[in-house]
């Protein structure tokens, strides 16, 4: 658990955790909305250093980031709105059919989801939970599910 108190310590929580990150990995961000998801998310991708702001999802269903090769960014990153995706067991799956232009075992995957919609999520992935308390910090919470997750983080000092 840790505390961000400003959008842009969520940010740099994001941009530091990329450190972390390899391609086919999949992150499920979940928290109420304004909570920090995307802002989070925006600092993911600094830290990969992709290219084109990350804004919220919401009225597209998934949007990729390519790395700016500039910046020493080597990988994509895809970002998703689970609203949109319809809240499927396998979001990569679902994301995968749509065609993009960048494979789900190449990218960094980053899928929003509401409260109580991930539940169900078999695949390995990093679980992030982000909540608001009434004084408008944030806490953040990271969650190993499956794969080597767990053993990552134990080098990450949130
Ligand atoms: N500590 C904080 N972390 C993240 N966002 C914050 C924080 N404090 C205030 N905010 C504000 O809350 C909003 C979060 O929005 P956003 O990242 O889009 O949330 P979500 O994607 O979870 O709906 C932004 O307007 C941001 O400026
Ligand atoms: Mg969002």
């Amino acid at each position: 658990m840790r505390e961000l108190s400003t959008v842009e310590q969520t940010r740099d929580f994001g941009e530091r955790l990329a450190g972390l990150l390899r391609g086919g990995d999949l992150l499920v961000l979940t928290g109420p909305l304004g909570a920090g998801k995307t802002a989070l998310t925006q600092g993911i991708g600094a830290g990969l250093g992709v290219l084109g702001a990350v804004t919220s999802p919401t009225f597209v269903i998934a949007r990729v980031h390519r790395p700016d090769g500039a910046r020493g960014g080597r990988v994509p990153l895809v970002h998703a709105d689970a609203y949109r995706l319809g809240g499927a067991a396998d979001p990569r799956a679902e994301i995968d059919d749509l065609d993009l232009d960048a494979s789900i075992e190449e990218a960094v995957t980053v899928v929003e989801w509401g409260e109580g919609m991930v539940e169900q999520l078999a695949d390995a992935h990093l679980r992030i939970r982000i909540d608001r308390r009434d004084d408008d910090t944030r806490v953040v919470e990271l969650v190993p599910v499956g794969g080597d997750w767990s053993d990552r983080l134990a080098s990450f000092s949130a």
